[in-house]
C-alpha cells in the first residue's frame, strides 16, 4: 500500500547543532556553532525561512569528537521561548527519564510555547553513557520493549485523567497531570517522533509513534526501511508519518556541490569516525538479523553520522528540489536536514530550494489528480489516541 500523500505540503526540519563539531566529522571549515546565541538566531532564521520543526540531539558524553554538548530538553525549551512558530522536538532516552517526569516537563514546555513542544524518543546506542551513569544497559530488542511502554505512558498521561498502566518497566497508578497539554485543534497531544532503524525499532514505531525518522537512504533504501513500520502500523490500524534525514549541499553548480562533498570526506576526522563506527556496533549490528542503523554504513556514510549523504540532496537548488519531490512520491512527509554552515544555508534553502519544491509538489498533485492545499497542516491526520 502506498503511503505517499500528495495532497499536503512537505514539512521541513533542521538538526539543532547543540553538540560541538557540526554535523559532519570533518576538519573542513564549518561556520556552525553549538552555543545558544548561535542557535537562537538560527531558530529565528529557520522559522522565517519556512521550516516547521527543529530537532535537538541528546548526548551526555563525547563521541565522534562532539566533546561538548548542551542538554536537549532545556535547550529545546529555550529555543521555543525564543521563537513564535517553530516546533522544537527534544530527543529523549527512555532509561534516562521517568516517563511521568518527562510528560510533565513537556506539558510545561507546551504551555510556555503555546502548543509547540514535541519529543523524539530514541532508544540509545552509546553504551558508555548508560553504564558510566550506573544505569541498566538493556539488550538491543529489550530497549524497544521499554520504549513502547514509555511512549504509552506519555500518551496516557497527556490524554487521560486517572491514568493507570502496569507493565514490565513502569507502574503508573491512577495519575492525573494537570494542566493537560495545550489544546491544539487536530493534535491529540504533543507529537511523538521516533528514531531507530532495526527490525524491533520499526515494529515498535508502527505501534506507537506519530512520526518515524529514517536515517539517510537512497530511494530504494527508504522504501525498505519503512516497510516494517508500515506492516506493524497496519496491524495496529494506525498511520504514522515518515521523516528522512539528508545532508544538504546546495551550490550554484552540481560540480561545486560535489567538490564540497569530496572535501568533507577527504578531510574526515579518521580516528573519530572509526571510534564512532566501533561504538555504534551496539545498534542494528548487534541484533539477531544484523539489520538496523549503521549496520551497512560505509566510512563515507559515517562522516555524516546519520548517513545524510545517502539521501543525495547534493547539487543545484533545482536538482535538490526534484530529488526531494521524488522522495515525497514514495512516502516521505518531512525532511530532516543538516548543513555545513547552518545559518547561511538554512536561509538559502528557504529562499532557493523551497519555492521550487512547492511548485513541483503542486505539479505532482495535478498530474495525479489530487487536490493540493498549500496551507494544509498535518493537524487532524496524526494517528494517536490514548492506548492506540
Ligand atoms: C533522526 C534520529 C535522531 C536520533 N537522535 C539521537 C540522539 O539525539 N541521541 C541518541 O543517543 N540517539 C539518537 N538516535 C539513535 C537512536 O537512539 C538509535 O540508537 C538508533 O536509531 C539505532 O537504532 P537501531 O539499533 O534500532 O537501528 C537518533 C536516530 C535517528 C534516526
Amino acid at each position: 500500500m502506498s503511503v505517499a500523500d500528495l495532497s499536503t505540503p512537505l514539512k521541513f526540519a533542521y538538526w539543532v547543532p547543540n553538540v560541538s563539531g557540526g554535523l559532519v566529522v570533518s576538519t573542513i571549515e564549518q561556520r556552525t556553532s553549538w552555543d545558544f546565541d548561535y542557535n537562537r538566531k538560527l531558530a529565528r532564521i529557520a522559522e522565517d525561512a519556512g521550516f516547521e520543526y527543529a530537532l535537538s540531539q541528546t548526548r551526555y558524553a563525547a563521541s565522534y569528537g562532539a566533546d561538548k554538548q548542551h542538554e536537549a530538553t532545556s535547550f529545546s525549551l529555550a529555543l521555543l521561548a525564543a521563537t513564535e512558530k517553530l516546533k522544537v522536538i527534544a530527543a529523549v532516552h527512555p532509561g534516562m527519564w521517568h516517563p511521568g517526569v518527562l510528560a510533565k516537563f513537556i506539558i510545561t514546555a507546551d504551555h510556555i510555547s503555546n502548543g509547540r513542544a514535541a519529543v523524539n524518543v530514541v532508544s540509545g546506542w552509546l553504551k558508555d553513557e548508560f553504564v558510566n551513569f550506573g544505569l541498566d544497559w538493556l539488550e538491543h530488542d529489550e530497549r524497544y520493549v521499554r520504549t513502547e511502554e514509555f511512549i504509552r505512558v506519555l500518551r496516557g498521561l497527556w490524554t487521560e485523567q486517572g491514568y493507570s498502566q502496569s507493565g514490565k518497566y513502569y507502574d503508573i497508578n491512577n495519575f492525573t497531570l494537570s494542566p493537560a497539554p495545550v489544546d491544539v485543534p487536530g493534535r491529540p497531544h504533543p507529537e511523538v517522533f521516533f528514531g531507530g532503524n532495526s527490525t524491533a525499532a520499526q515494529a515498535t514505531a508502527g505501534r506507537v509513534a506519530d512520526w518515524y525518522f529514517s536515517n539517510g537512504k537512497d530511494l530504494e533504501g527508504f522504501k525498505e526501511n519503512i516497510a516494517g513500520v508500515q506492516a506493524s502500523a497496519a496491524v495496529a490500524g494506525r498511520r504514522p508519518r515518515y521523516g528522512l534525514n539528508g545532508f544538504v549541499i546546495a551550490r550554484d553548480s552540481e560540480k561545486e556541490a560535489r567538490d564540497t562533498l569530496r572535501e568533507i570526506v577527504e578531510k574526515a576526522h579518521r580516528p573519530a569516525v572509526e571510534g564512532f563506527r566501533d561504538a555504534v556496533q551496539e545498534a542494528g549490528a548487534s541484533t539477531k538479523d544484523g539489520k538496523g542503523m549503521w549496520a551497512d554504513s560505509s566510512f563515507e556514510d559515517l562522516v555524516q553520522y546519520n548517513d545524510g549523504f545517502r539521501t543525495q540532496l547534493i547539487g543545484t537548488p533545482e536538482q535538490i528540489a526534484e530529488r526531494i519531490v521524488e522522495y515525497k512520491k514514495i512516502g516521505v512527509n518531512l525532511f530532516l536536514t543538516c548543513y555545513l554552515h547552518f545559518q547561511e544555508e538554512v536561509a538559502a534553502f528557504g529562499a532557493d530550494v523551497l519555492p521550487i519544491v512547492r511548485e513541483l509538489e503542486a505539479d505532482a498533485a495535478r498530474r495525479a489528480d489530487v487536490d493540493f492545499d498549500p496551507d494544509e497542516t498535518l493537524a487532524g491526520t496524526l494517528p494517536s489516541k490514548a492506548g492506540v
